[in-house]
Formats: C-alpha cells, sequence, structure tokens
C-alpha cells in the first residue's frame, strides 16, 4: 500500500514498476532484476538489515529505491520484523522523506538496556 502511494507521488499511476520479493537472494527487486535492494536477516530473522539499495543510472531520479525501500518495509511490518538501515539511501533519505517508517527501525540500544 505504501509502495503504490509512493509510485502515485512519482507519476506512476499507469504503469507502476512492479516489486518482487526474492527470498532466496534476500532481495526486493524490479522484474527485469537490474533494480534491487539486498538485505540479511539478523536476530533469528526479526530484523532485516537493508545493506545495499542499487537502481541502474538510466533509471535514477525517478523514485524506484523509493519503491523497493517501501516495499522492503511493507514486507517487514506485514512479518513483525524491525528494520536496520545501512544502506545510506534508507538512512540519509528514504526515512527522512518517508518519517512515517521510523517506527519500524531497529533500535539496538533499547533493545540492549532491556
Ligand atoms: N545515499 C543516500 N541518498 C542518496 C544516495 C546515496 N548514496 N544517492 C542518491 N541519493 C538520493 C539523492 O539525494 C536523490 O535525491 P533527489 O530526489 O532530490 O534527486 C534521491 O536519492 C533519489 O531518490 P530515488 O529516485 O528514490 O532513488 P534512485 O531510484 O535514483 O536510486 C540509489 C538511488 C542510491 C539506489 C542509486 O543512486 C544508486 O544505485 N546508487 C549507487 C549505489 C548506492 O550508492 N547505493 C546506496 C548505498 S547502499
Amino acid at each position: 500500500m505504501e509502495a503504490a502511494a509512493a509510485a502515485g507521488r512519482r507519476g506512476w499511476a499507469a504503469e507502476t514498476p512492479k516489486i518482487v520479493w526474492n527470498q532466496s537472494q534476500q532481495r526486493f527487486e524490479t522484474e527485469d532484476r537490474k533494480a534491487y535492494l539486498e538485505y540479511v536477516l539478523r536476530d533469528g530473522g526479526q530484523v532485516m538489515d537493508i545493506i545495499h539499495t542499487f537502481v541502474p543510472p538510466s533509471k535514477r531520479g525517478l523514485g524506484l529505491a523509493s519503491l523497493l525501500c517501501s516495499a522492503a518495509f511493507d514486507h517487514a511490518k506485514s512479518h513483525s520484523m524491525s528494520v536496520m538501515p545501512t544502506c545510506s539511501y534508507v538512512s540519509d533519505t528514504f526515512l527522512p522523506r518517508n518519517p512515517s517508517w521510523n517506527a519500524l527501525v531497529y533500535m539496538e540500544d533499547i533493545k540492549s538496556s532491556m
């Protein structure tokens, strides 16, 4: 739902690029697999650590990385996971522009003090 909203903001209402979950390779990716977000699972699968986001140069600036992140955060939310924003695109661009997702961000200091 969040991904669709992001697409709408970018004017992709007619043909939103579809984001696919590639479970075996731990990625969210476009159908042509050229743009992707890579993650590793931590804490026995409770934490999705987003380690890398990549969009081919010819497709940058259109919000594709934002769509990939929205799909990953949607997935994490629906699986009751928290998200570690190791990738700088997530920490420096996606989260500041989509602050509602901050609630899902993994907070190590809180956990370690519990
Ligand atoms: N870290 C944080 N933010 C970045 C960034 C980076 N390395 N590279 C670009 N951005 C920001 C820009 O400020 C840009 O802002 P603008 O909208 O004002 O122009 C914004 O991302 C664009 O957002 P969006 O259109 O959703 O992203 P994109 O589809 O163009 O993809 C990247 C962004 C970072 C995935 C793409 O530039 C890329 O693949 N870069 C090479 C790999 C990389 O550096 N990955 C991130 C670190 S893991």
